[in-house]
């Protein structure tokens, strides 16, 4: 299944990723957490990405492009894959493309999960992440059972630099003009699916998994 996850910052495509994961036993590959692994290694990628990532801007086309294509070129994508967080741009899903018809892959479907910038805002301002395992959890709707502490391997949790309210509303402004124009180009390939994010994370699963095998929500 190759399957292309959608929807503007906070929306749930992290947390969907990581349950679709397990039923489907495919790898969950977003662009975001390859470039936040890279500014933990300290690499040149990582400072690039790092300036961007802060301001609530996209890093650059060329940057993201290389990195993702020679990701889908690894043995685990050839039999599925969860794209969160890529295509970004128009010329972003036009690279997508051509990468993909040179692995001789077809997409199955976009899931595009909405919400709300107003309801967005409080769930980044309100998200935890596990140091260890990354794990995401949110201090009110997803409530780790220990203050600060990770359910699944004890780790620490922290809060994302990106995820102060400042750079959350530069983040939703850039989703509107860069990344909303993919809709209509994703419809236009009777790709598209929306999922209403606003439901609880277990219903949101249940109409991407029913999307998924059967057509649409
Ligand atoms: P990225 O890490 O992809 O961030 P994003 O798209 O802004 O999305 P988020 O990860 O913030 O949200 P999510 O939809 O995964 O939500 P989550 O499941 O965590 O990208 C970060 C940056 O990297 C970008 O700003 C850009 O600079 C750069 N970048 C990445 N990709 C790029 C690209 N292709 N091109 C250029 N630059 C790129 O959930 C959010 C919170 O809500 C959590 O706390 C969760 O517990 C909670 N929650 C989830 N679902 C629900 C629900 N149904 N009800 C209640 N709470 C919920
Ligand atoms: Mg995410
Ligand atoms: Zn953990």
């Amino acid at each position: 299944m190759f399957i292309l996850l959608m929807g503007p910052p906070g929306a749930g495509k992290g947390t969907q990723a990581a349950q679709l994961v397990e039923n489907f036993k495919i790898p969950h590959i977003s662009t975001g957490d390859m470039f936040r692994a890279a500014v933990k290694e300290g690499t040149e990628l990582g400072k690039q990405a790092k300036a961007c990532m802060d301001a609530g801007h996209l890093v650059p086309d060329s940057v993201t492009i290389g990195i993702v294509k020679e990701r889908l070129a690894k043995d685990d994508c050839q039999k599925g894959f969860i794209l969160d967080g890529f295509p970004r741009t128009i010329a972003q899903a036009e690279a997508l493309d051509r990468t993909l018809a040179e692995l001789d892959i077809k997409l199955d479907r976009v899931v595009n999960i909405t919400a709300p910038g107003s309801e967005l805002v409080g769930r980044m301002t309100g998200r935890r992440i596990c140091k260890g395992c990354g794990a995401t959890y949110h201090v009110v709707f997803n409530a780790p059972k220990q203050n600060d502490i990770c359910d699944k391997c004890g780790g620490e949790l922290y809060q994302r630099d990106d995820d102060q309210e400042k750079t959350v509303i530069n983040r939703l402004s850039v989703y509107q003009v860069q990344t909303q124009p993919l809709i209509e180009y994703y419809q236009d390939k009777g790709l598209y699916t929306e999922i209403n994010g606003l439901q609880p994370i277990k219903t949101v699963l249940k109409d991407i998994v029913d999307s998924l095998r059967g057509g649409q929500v």
